[in-house]
């Protein structure tokens, strides 16, 4: 995650389309980061790899499983990630493979790759190393999403503090 502290720290998490796991990844890690009294040194956004969705809330479901399992709502809307957010953002979230991919693929040249990482790597209660893409199935894969990003934003919370002292 480099060794230069950025004040504040900048995350951006990254999905498909912006409207699932992404933004509950960026709700969950600020409400970490809230509970942590630690607003002023990190902030989060996050981003869609997609242009499907553009200008879209949360859906629903994922809102649901949110307040359902955390008492959070979910806020945002949708955006497609770009390349000036290599430049903007100290560490770049992906929730799948594919995603990871498709973020690499705009940094031909390698420049902003150790930027580029898998929420999951964070994770120490799952053994899963994607958040599996929820859109077209049930109630399950939206709390299972939860669990997962609570897990994974945790310990990235966790790393966060040990590498940057002054957090
Ligand atoms: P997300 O979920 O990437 O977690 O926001 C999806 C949202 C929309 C679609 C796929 C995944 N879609 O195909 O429209």
């Amino acid at each position: 995650m480099g060794s230069a502290i950025h004040m504040p720290y900048k995350l951006l998490f990254v999905c498909l389309g912006n409207i699932c796991r992404s933004p509950a990844a960026e709700n969950i890690m600020n409400y970490l980061i809230e509970q942590g009294g630690l607003s002023e040194r990190i902030v989060c956004d996050s981003a869609g790899t997609s242009s499907y969705h553009i200008g879209s809330p949360p859906d629903s479901r994922m809102s649901a499983a949110a307040f359902q399992k955390l008492q959070i709502k979910l806020r945002g809307q949708a955006r497609q990630f770009q390349k000036s957010d290599f430049e903007n953002f100290d560490l770049i979230l992906a929730m799948d493979r594919e995603n990871y991919q498709n973020i690499l693929y705009l940094d031909p040249t390698g420049k902003y790759n150790q930027k580029v990482q898998l929420i999951c790597d964070f994770c120490s209660r799952h053994n899963l190393k994607e958040v599996p893409d929820p859109y077209y199935g049930g109630t399950k894969g939206f709390d299972l999403v939860i669990d997962l990003l609570v897990d994974g934003c945790e310990g990235l919370l966790k790393q966060l503090k040990r590498e940057q002292s002054d957090f």
